[in-house]
């Protein structure tokens, strides 16, 4: 039994020595208690290489994700080393429960081999995705790690090799959430790229293909692993990361709140929680459209409008810092787990622009694939205009929202606030694009252009004719546009071509939100016909 046990072991300088002298020190003490004692020691030498970095231990960090005495480890002496104390491979694994549902977890331990990757630590990962898989369960993975064991050569390249196609496979079957806690480099970097979502902490975790040396040395620039890689950097400027944490105990409270809005799997119904609608409920209804004024062009926070319309004002964001002009993220209306899709008049007059495509795609994609129904809140000017975006790519990288709600065959419900011009208002959520059902405020003005750009291009021969007259040509403007205003703009010409379902009030938003989504429920997600995939605008 013993000898059995640890067959596991590497790294042994003979193999028939080792096992007699493990089998001695079986027969001195019993095997349970001598487990023990490695896993302290194990733990003890991690703690004293992880506290002084102001980071916690692979295991610490899975009991505060985990619920507590939830955790099964599997395989904990695998891959055991002489050099590294028997204490087991540079990874954790296991399935633990959050809020009573099971979840796969990995954890890479720094504190053993700089947490890199070999051939073991390949193997304990994907037999890992492969049991979440099995078992329709999200999968969590903490990375700290020094990327591809150096000592492995290329059969640690091969087993990240592995783990990108096991999450590709995994995508979209299983939630995949990554939490950076410390370095992630190199071409490592693509496992979490490859998830769902990507949480970092902001003082210690880093991710970048090429660090600071090799761009020293190849490039000549100098420059800081924060500035390189940090946190900030991705949740900021290159929108890699989807929430900037605080430390380790704020991304991983993230992380647990982020999988109560979420199914299991994608077979799993959209989540519904208890709930029962108050006081607050009506009190924040009735306060809604003192939020949003009404002159089209004034500015106003859209994540206070979606704090008025969801359950305890609470709303999850999602990429809260990137590509501010969008905003995305969870909540629950009536207990029921919804996406929420924002324009956010704040920043840019929420136009939208190359990253706010993608971010928005990317989001709408993700709750496609988990059944989590869509509330888009539409306050939108159109495209930012200009060279900057021109040369960006807005084409190629705009077509990736237009595709994600054209594709989406979950609940898809619109509401537009204020204004709606152009691709833009077909692009949010319309009911052209794929919409379910659809509604508008009373002032709501959807237009192919705003009535200045309209009137500029439309009126252009009539103002000329005045200015040549010596007319008014101000007034003359002013009259155009009241009457494009009137005869082109406002919503009742949508309601009346079936492009909306109804015109809404702001206090009764919430309420038709909530009865639009549960006639939707059971809404038919069959798969409209059979094609290997669409050519999706990458
Ligand atoms: C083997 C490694 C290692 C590696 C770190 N260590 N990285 N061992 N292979 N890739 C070991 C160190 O030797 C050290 O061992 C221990 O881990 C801790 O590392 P330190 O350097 O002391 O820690 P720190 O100062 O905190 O720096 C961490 C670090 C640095 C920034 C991650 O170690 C580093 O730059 N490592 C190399 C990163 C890298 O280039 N990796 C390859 C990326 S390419 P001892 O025994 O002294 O404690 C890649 C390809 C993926 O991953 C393939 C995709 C297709």
């Amino acid at each position: 039994m013993a000898v059995i046990a640890h067959r596991g072991l590497r790294g042994l300088p003979d193999e028939s020595q080792t096992i007699d002298a493990t089998a001695s020190v079986i027969n001195r003490c019993d095997f349970a208690s001598y487990q023990n004692s490695l896993a302290t020691g194990a733990e003890e030498r991690a703690r004293s290489r992880q506290h002084p970095k102001g980071k916690k231990t692979a295991r610490e960090r899975i009991a505060l994700f985990v619920d507590p005495d939830s955790f099964t480890e599997f395989g904990q002496f695998q891959g055991g080393n002489m050099a590294h104390g028997f204490s087991g491979a540079a990874v954790v694994t296991g399935i633990g429960r959050v809020a009573g549902d099971p979840v796969a977890v990995y954890a890479q331990d720094f504190s053993i081999a700089g947490g890199t990757l070999g051939e073991v630590e390949g193997d304990k990962i994907i037999a890992l995705m492969d049991r979440a898989l099995e078992l329709r369960i999200p999968i969590i993975a903490m990375l700290d790690s020094g990327g591809a064991r150096i000592q492995e050569g290329v059969v640690a390249l091969s087993q990240y090799g592995r783990i990108f196609r096991k999450t590709c496979q995994a995508s979209g079957v299983i939630p995949q959430i990554s939490v950076i806690m410390g370095p992630c480099a190199g071409g490592a970097v693509y496992c979490p790229a490859l998830t769902d979502f990507i949480v970092m902490t902001r003082e210690n975790s880093h991710m970048f293909v090429t660090g600071p040396e090799v761009v020293r040395a190849t490039t000549g620039e100098s420059v800081s692993f924060e500035d390189l890689g940090g946190a900030a950097v991705h949740n900021f400027q290159s929108g890699v990361a989807h929430y900037l944490a605080e430390d380790e105990e704020d991304a991983l409270d993230y992380t647990r709140t982020l999988l109560t809005y979420l199914p299991p799997n994608c077979d799993g119904p959209a989540r519904v929680w208890d709930y029962e609608e108050g006081e607050d409920d009506a009190v924040a209804a009735a306060s809604l459209s003192a939020v949003v004024p009404e002159e089209s062009k004034q500015p106003y926070d859209m994540v206070d409008v979606i704090r008025h319309l969801v359950d305890y004002g609470e709303f999850v964001q999602v990429q809260e810092f990137f590509a501010p002009s969008i905003v995305v993220g969870f909540a629950c209306m009536n207990g029921q787990s919804v996406g929420i899709v924002a324009n956010q008049p704040l920043h840019d007059a929420g136009t939208l622009d190359v990253d706010a495509s993608e971010k928005a795609g990317r989001f709408v994609q993700f709750c496609d694939a988990f059944n989590v129904p869509i509330v888009t809140l539409v306050d939108v000017p159109g495209y930012r205009p200009g060279t900057e975006q021109e040369q960006a790519g807005i084409i190629r990288r705009g077509a990736k929202l237009i595709w994600a709600y054209a594709n989406a065959t979950v609940p898809l419900v619109t509401v537009i606030l204020r204004k709606a011009y152009g691709g833009a208002y077909i692009v949010m959520g319309s009911k052209s694009i794929g919409g379910d059902i659809n509604f508008a405020w009373p002032g709501a003005q959807i237009a192919v252009l705003g009535a200045d750009g309209a009137v500029a291009i439309v009126g252009r021969s009539k103002l000329a004719a005045a200015k040549e007259a010596g007319q008014d040509v101000e007034a003359l403007r002013r009259e155009l546009a009241a009457t494009y205003t009137r005869e082109n703009v406002n919503p009742y010409l949508s309601v009346a071509r079936g492009e909306l379902d109804a015109i809404i009030t702001p206090e009764n938003t919430r309420s038709t939100i909530v009865s639009a989504l549960r006639i939707l429920r059971s809404k038919d997600r069959s798969h409209p016909g059979s094609r290997r995939h669409g050519n999706m605008p990458m």
